[in-house]
């Protein structure tokens, strides 16, 4: 479970360059619900992600994770419970390790002393196994450096990384937007698996309304830091994609009138 109350952040407060990222967020995510995140550029999408992992503090407001308040906890603290992939392939990986020490590295973070002996023992074995199921040709380059590898290859195994311990929460930030049309349906496919499977409480950023339409329990729109629209249910399930559209447009009219009140009302106080 998954529970946002008022959260608000804004950067650069009290400058020119003040931006109101998340205005007032109320989310409340049940266990193993999957809800894909749309809206346009600047709509705080990704903000909302750092919130929750903990990349900074929110300015005001609550984060609850199954039952547990981690408003005030550190980034590092979180990362046993958050787990995160992001659009670019290069990030969360360090490309001149094999992919074995990448998920050795992977496995060890957030815990107390790292990585015990004794869990290497049973690692490997179960890292060649579950690699196979990608299917994606990795099990026998174990130890070939990750950074020689496809960006389908090396979202596949970020993806793995990040689920590897069942995270309580699971952000996925446009990770398939920087992939070949094939290889992003091969991870969109791999997503759905795996967050099926493991019934993970999963946020997905996603600027596809293929994936939108056909993956996931729920759809949010964002707008301008706040939620606009909540889908869910036999409503999510009747969504078609000319009915995003429609509400993507509606979201652009709002933003015109918004900026036409506001010279109206600039005009009327010159
Ligand atoms: N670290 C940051 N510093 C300053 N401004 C930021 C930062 N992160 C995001 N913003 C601003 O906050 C707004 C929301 O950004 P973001 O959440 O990245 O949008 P989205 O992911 O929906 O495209 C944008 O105006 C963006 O420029
Ligand atoms: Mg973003």
């Amino acid at each position: 479970m998954l529970r946002m109350q008022a959260l608000e952040k804004t950067f650069f407060p009290g400058t020119s360059d003040e931006v109101h990222a998340l205005r007032g967020v109320n989310l409340d995510i049940p266990r193993g619900e999957w809800v894909v995140v749309l809206g346009g550029n600047g709509s705080g999408k990704s903000t909302l992600q750092n919130a929750i992992a903990g990349t900074f503090i929110a300015d005001r407001g609550s984060i609850w994770v199954d039952g547990t308040d981690i408003t005030n906890w550190p980034e590092h603290r979180r990362a046993r419970l958050v787990g995160r992939v992001f659009q670019n392939p290069f990030s969360g990986t360090a490309p001149t390790m094999s992919i074995a020490e990448n998920f050795a590295l992977a496995a060890g973070r957030g815990r107390r002393r790292g990585f015990a002996p004794a869990l290497a023992r049973k690692f490997l074995p179960e890292l060649r196994e579950r690699v196979g199921q990608l299917r994606m040709g990795l099990h026998d380059r174990l130890d070939s450096p990750i950074g020689t590898l496809s960006g389908g290859q090396r979202q596949a195994l970020t993806l793995l990384m990040a689920t590897w311990r069942e995270p309580s929460v699971l952000l996925l930030d446009e990770h398939t937007a920087a992939l070949d049309p094939k290889s992003a349906e091969k991870v969109s496919a791999l997503t759905a698996d795996i967050v099926g499977r493991q019934r993970l409480t999963t946020l997905m950023v996603t600027h596809s309304m293929q994936q939108a339409v056909a993956l996931g329990d729920r759809i949010i729109m964002m707008h301008r830091g706040q939620v606009l629209h909540d889908v869910r249910g036999p409503a999510k399930r009747r969504l078609r994609i000319e009915d995003l559209l429609a509400r993507f447009e509606d979201a652009r009219r709002r933003d015109l009138l918004d900026e036409s009140a506001a010279d109206l009302l600039a005009a009327t106080y010159v």
